[in-house]
């Protein structure tokens, strides 16, 4: 098995290149702007066929939540039309897809976790183009898994991880909003869970059709709880402040509330996913060495 992964150098794309040493018997091909861009269909369909690829995990996309406001339409081509080219690629090859999408797909007006089928109406244009590109996938008739994530972290690129371990050595206090509410994910537990996946189909041999899945870590916090534990374990001495929303005004607008529900992700691939202060600790851990 041979599996293409787009967008390596990313967050989820870095974490998956440093687990798969794990997965000896798949060819994984680890691929990244300006050498293979996911918008350009020739391109990617050739390296698709030349390679030999059964299969792809889209780590590629447009995720600057507020310039996204301003650039539609390259967050649309990335997000929508360079899902529905890898889509086309795999098609003429048989091959399958792990897709990657937000919780940014909800408007979050919901108190009780997000399913799978619940509806969706998102109220940023990346959490637009993020459907679109869903939708991409499950409108196709190719092998295909599409997860849901939310709040990702690592140690690789810039997330609010690292820029809260920053402000902490450089600021006394820190204003953090207190209402919105979601789960932090460390993006090595999503590339664990997106191997898993791979690894299960491959054995079990099962074929799903643009089948929506929820993955974040366990638990609930606040953008607020998140700060709080980010200075407790990054050992700063930084004094957190809980703000509103509304004090501190930003380009687009984020669901108030985006908890998901995982149940459906724990029961079919058998995943045990960590609580996200664990998988914090871990991080910053990482971080720090
Ligand atoms: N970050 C979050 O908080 C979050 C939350 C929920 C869901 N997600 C989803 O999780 C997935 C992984 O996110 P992430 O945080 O790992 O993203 P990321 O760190 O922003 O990585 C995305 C990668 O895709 C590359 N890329 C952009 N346009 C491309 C193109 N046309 N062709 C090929 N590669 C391209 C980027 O390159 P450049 O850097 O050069 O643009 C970058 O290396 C995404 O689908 C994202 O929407 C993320």
């Amino acid at each position: 098995m041979r599996v293409l992964i787009t967008g390596s150098n990313g967050q989820l794309g870095s974490e998956i290149k440093e687990l798969v040493t794990n997965y000896k018997k798949v060819d994984f091909i680890f691929k990244d702007l300006p050498e293979l861009d996911i918008c350009n269909f020739k391109a990617l369909q050739t390296f698709i066929i030349d390679h030999n690829i059964n299969a792809v995990i889209n780590c590629a996309a447009y995720t600057a939540v507020d310039k996204a406001e301003e650039e539609s339409i390259i967050a649309t081509k990335v997000n929508n039309e360079g899902v529905l080219n890898i889509v086309n690629a795999l098609a003429k090859v048989n091959g399958k897809l792990i897709h990657i999408s937000t919780d940014y797909v909800f408007d979050g007006d919901h108190f009780s976790p997000y399913k799978e089928l619940d509806p969706v109406s998102p109220i940023g244009v990346y959490g637009e183009t993020k459907r679109a590109g869903e939708l991409a996938v499950i409108n196709s008739d190719i092998d295909s898994v599409v997860i849901r994530t939310s709040w990702l972290y690592s140690s690789y690129g810039n997330n609010f991880v690292k820029t809260m371990l920053r402000l902490g050595s450089e600021k006394e206090n820190l204003g953090v909003i207190f209402d919105q509410v979601g789960t932090p994910t460390y993006a090595r537990d999503l590339a664990k869970c997106c191997l898993d996946i791979l690894a299960f189909s491959k054995e079990t041999n099962i074929n799903s059709k643009g089948n929506l899945y929820h993955f974040s870590n366990e638990g609930v916090a606040s953008w607020y709880d998140f700060a709080i534990s980010i200075m407790e374990l990054g050992g700063k001495n930084c004094k957190i402040n809980p703000i509103q929303t509304k004090d501190y005004p930003t380009l687009a607008k984020r669901p108030q509330y985006s908890v998901l529900n995982k149940s459906k992700i724990k029961i079919d691939f058998k995943i045990e996913i960590p609580y996200w202060r664990d998988s914090l600790k871990d991080c910053i851990e990482k971080i720090k060495n």
